[in-house]
């Protein structure tokens, strides 16, 4: 069984949750904690490819196994945009949670079909070999942000299977079904039978 693998982030939300799926079975070092201060490049034009970018670097940097993560929102009626842009949709250079949901909002007031997913990929090198696992939460753009919680775009996204937005269900229920949830659930299963 693996004992210790680096988590290439330094959000410390992300690595809390995966350390308490984690816990007492593998630890998971940050960015951080291997003296990893590189902007690591996302520059890949899917969420696949960043999320491999990213776990890449560390292995041939570092010669550590690692996994790292990489989210889109996925509109429909948008053609799946902003997709792998989600972050910087409303401005290349900067990422502004507020102007990309006044974009996210304005592209779609003419549209009746409002449907979206949130997916999250998460890329393992471990050793020579590669793995991708993927978490996806089916929903709609709400007319209107609703809700006080979270971050991102959670004010926008309802999943499906409440009609809430993630902002409205307060972060213990979003953190129960959220894409990032499943693709994490998805890692930990296959590192536990490792
Ligand atoms: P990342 O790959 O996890 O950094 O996510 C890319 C972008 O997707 C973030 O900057 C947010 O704008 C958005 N995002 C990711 N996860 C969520 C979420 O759970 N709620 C709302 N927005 C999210």
């Amino acid at each position: 069984m693996i004992q210790q693998i680096v988590f290439a982030t330094n959000n410390a939300h992300k690595l809390a949750e995966v350390r308490a799926m984690l816990a007492g079975r593998i630890e998971i070092l940050s960015l951080a904690d291997i003296g990893c201060t590189a902007d690591i490049p996302e520059t890949a034009d899917t969420l696949e490819g960043n999320a491999l970018l990213k776990a890449r670097y560390v292995h041939e940097h570092f010669a550590l196994d690692c996994f790292a993560d990489d989210t889109g929102l996925e509109v429909d009626a948008l053609d799946g945009a902003p997709g792998v842009h989600t972050a910087r949709y409303a401005y290349p250079d900067r990422h502004d949670p507020e102007a990309n949901n006044r974009k996210l909002l304005a592209a779609l007031s003419d549209c009746t079909d409002r449907t979206a997913r949130f997916r999250t990929v998460i890329a393992l090198v471990l050793g020579t070999a590669e793995y991708l696992f993927e978490g996806v939460v089916e929903g709609f753009i709400v007319p209107e942000p609703a809700g006080t919680g979270g971050f991102g775009y959670d004010p926008v996204f309802a999943p499906a299977e409440t009609g809430l937005t993630f902002a409205q269900m307060g972060v213990e229920a979003k953190n129960v079904i959220s894409h990032r949830a499943r693709a994490v659930a998805e890692l930990t299963a296959f590192l536990s039978r490792q």
